[in-house]
């Protein structure tokens, strides 16, 4: 992965590791941001907590099975057998989405009223699966009879509604703490007994798009909650940088790297209602 290590530990059970590197304008920055592998890994365990269906950890965060060395950016979970499609849920339209949705009036085989834009709210979730791309390529949307043609329409039934319902719930409570949940992409295994489990990071700034509720506004780009100053920075006169020429983007500024460790801090302490503080303590006095 780019921003994330896995390991084995044994035949049934892996270790995932989030590193503190970050992309942005599909690049992986040379500079990381400090703790982001551990607010990311808090968040994960949080939403895994909060949500109330089967999940693939196999261990608590301060696992014995966990490196010292990783400690508090790594998760020990059980080995499934993953289901090939990236379950995305949208609450609102940006990004690919509305791509489609310019050029067809859907996305991924749901139709959509018409008059909608860039963020804006969907009348209700949709699930818009897409297929794992190689590396360094797009996923690519498909509809959802290409789920139900590869894996069988109850199962495809099944992945869409916990899909759904764990979106719904996910939003709910960031809802309560003044940040719009606008999509997030999940993914499924099976256990041996051939039940749905839900895998991967979830609810992270990687794997969802988190917009600040106060500056909401339908029509325009959103701000990131997380990467805004990074986005800023790397666009603005002083990175002298063009995200269209190829290149890959400069060193960021202490000051960015700071700035954007708090969003995540912020984002994780407002969604959880815990300190991040206490995350790497539990973590630290194993
Ligand atoms: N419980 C699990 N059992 C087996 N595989 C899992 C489990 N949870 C997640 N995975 C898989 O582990 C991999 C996680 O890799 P990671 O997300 O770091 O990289 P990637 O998906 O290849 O690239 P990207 O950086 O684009 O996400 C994915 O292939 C994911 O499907
Ligand atoms: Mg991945």
């Amino acid at each position: 992965g780019k921003v994330r290590e896995i390991y084995e530990i044994d035949q049934d059970t892996l270790l995932m590791v989030a590193t503190d590197r970050i992309s942005a304008y599909d690049f992986i920055l040379d500079s990381p941001i400090p703790d982001k592998g551990r607010i990311l890994t808090a968040m994960s365990d949080f939403f895994f907590a909060a949500l109330d269906v089967p999940n693939h950890l196999a261990g608590p965060a301060d696992d014995p099975r966990i490196p010292e060395s990783v400690l508090g950016r790594a998760q020990v979970c059980r080995k499934l057998d993953m289901l090939p499609f990236e379950c995305v849920v949208r609450g609102y339209l940006t990004g690919s989405g509305l791509k489609e949705y310019r050029n067809t009036g859907e996305v991924c085989g749901v139709e959509l009223p018409e008059g909608l834009t860039e963020a804006s709210k969907l009348p209700e979730p949709i699930f818009t699966p897409a297929t794992k791309a190689e590396i360094g390529d797009h996923d690519e949307n498909v509809p959802f009879s290409r789920v139900v043609n590869d894996l069988g329409a109850e199962r495809a039934e099944e992945l869409r509604r916990a899909s759904i319902e764990i979106y719904t719930r996910a939003a709910e409570i960031a809802a309560e703490h003044g940040i719009i949940l606008a999509d997030t992409k999940f993914e499924f295994g099976l256990d041996a007994e051939g039940t749905l489990v839900l895998a991967d990071e979830v609810l992270t700034p990687d794997s969802s798009r988190y917009w600040p509720l106060d500056s909401y506004e339908v029509g325009k780009v959103q701000p990131s909650f997380d990467k805004q100053y990074v986005r800023n920075w790397l666009t603005g006169t002083k990175s002298g940088w063009d995200p269209a020429d190829g290149t890959p983007p400069p060193e960021l500024p202490g000051s960015v790297l700071e700035a954007t460790r708090e969003r995540y801090v912020e984002a994780y302490e407002r969604i959880s209602g815990k300190r991040f503080a206490d995350w790497i303590g539990t973590c630290s006095d194993r």
